[in-house]
């Protein structure tokens, strides 16, 4: 899998197909998509439009599409997979993830809410069951390896001590302010890749990208902010998902290099801790824009 991957969670059609094109012009080769970001035909167009005028083979491409939590039930789960990679317009992934280990009510309804405004959640079904109807989508050839996103380390333990196909990949939140070392310690030392979203806090400002420690680095080192995060993210061991949303930013965004130790050293040391992203904890995506929400 290659380590520096671009994440298709935008919410505009034509942007989604001119960045996801964008990407694939700088070099990026590894892309993850999902069922709930309502964008894989846009993504799967530009990249068989972009791989066409390239000349790149599916095979030098990545392609990640995830499972939402309203398809977790198990006799849901291939028609979900199918359904996407008809849209993506693939045989195959090369990567399958649970979105998050929440399962929602079961239906097309993917944010199903009682009525004062709760989700309502699924408890007739394990995040093990759903593991399962992975395990065998592995078994018929239609996915090459299948992960976890949105887990913590205790769910990530059960699941890996049950599953007879290991997870593969596991997607979280993480950067310089929420590490999870921890998460990072157990999956190098299992052969699970911890692929990193938000490794750019989501940019947001005040944020990551102006962190003091972040801005003397890049400055001392020539490079910008946004590189700086990325190459900390992939010498830590980790891969990574960034959006980056025009060409110009793409190839800032794949021309990363290794820092310095000391460098590197300095930004493991900072002390702040947020988390940007609640969906580990509830299953509802902090970062879908209204307009895409059922
Ligand atoms: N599993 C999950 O639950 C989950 C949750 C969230 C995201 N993801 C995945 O992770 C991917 C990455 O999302 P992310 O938000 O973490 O991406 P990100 O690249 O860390 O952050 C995107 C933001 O950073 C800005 N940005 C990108 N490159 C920049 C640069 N060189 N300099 C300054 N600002 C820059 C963008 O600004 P502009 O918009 O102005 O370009 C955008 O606001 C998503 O697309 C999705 O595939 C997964």
């Amino acid at each position: 899998m290659p380590a520096l991957g671009f994440g298709t969670l935008i919410p505009d059609p034509v942007v989604t197909m001119s960045a996801t094109r964008d990407a694939l012009e700088a070099g990026f080769r590894h892309f993850d998509c999902a069922e709930r970001y309502g964008n894989e035909h846009e993504v799967g167009e530009a990249l068989q439009a972009g791989a066409a005028a390239g000349g790149i083979a599916r095979e030098e491409i990545f392609v990640t599409t995830k499972l939402w939590n309203s398809n977790h039930r198990p006799e849901r789960v291939e028609p979900a997979f199918l359904a996407s990679l008809a849209r993506l317009g693939l045989d195959y992934v090369d990567l399958y993830l649970i979105h998050t280990p929440f399962a929602f009510q079961a239906g097309d309804d993917q944010d199903p809410r009682d009525q004062n405004g709760n989700v309502i959640y699924d408890s007739g079904v394990t995040l093990l069951d759903t593991w399962r109807a992975l395990e065998s989508l592995v078994d018929h050839g239609r996915c090459r390896a299948i992960g976890l996103s949105d887990i913590t380390l205790d769910k990530l333990l059960s699941i890996y001590d049950s599953a007879r196909i290991k997870p593969a990949v596991v997607q979280v939140e993480s950067h310089p302010y929420l590490p999870e070392t921890e998460l990072l310690e157990f999956c190098k030392a299992k052969g699970i890749v911890l692929l990193a979203f938000a490794p750019l806090g989501h940019g947001m400002k005040p944020g990551l990208l102006e962190d003091p420690i972040i801005s003397s680095v890049a400055a001392r080192v020539g490079k910008t902010p946004a590189q700086v995060l990325l190459a900390w993210a992939v010498q830590r061991g980790t891969a990574l998902l960034t959006t980056p949303k025009t060409l110009a930013r793409a190839k800032e965004n794949f021309d990363i290099s290794a820092l310095p130790q000391d460098a590197f050293d300095e930004i493991t040391r900072i002390q702040t801790r947020q988390r940007l992203n609640d969906v580990v904890n509830t299953g509802s995506p902090g970062f879908i824009p209204q307009s895409k929400k059922t």
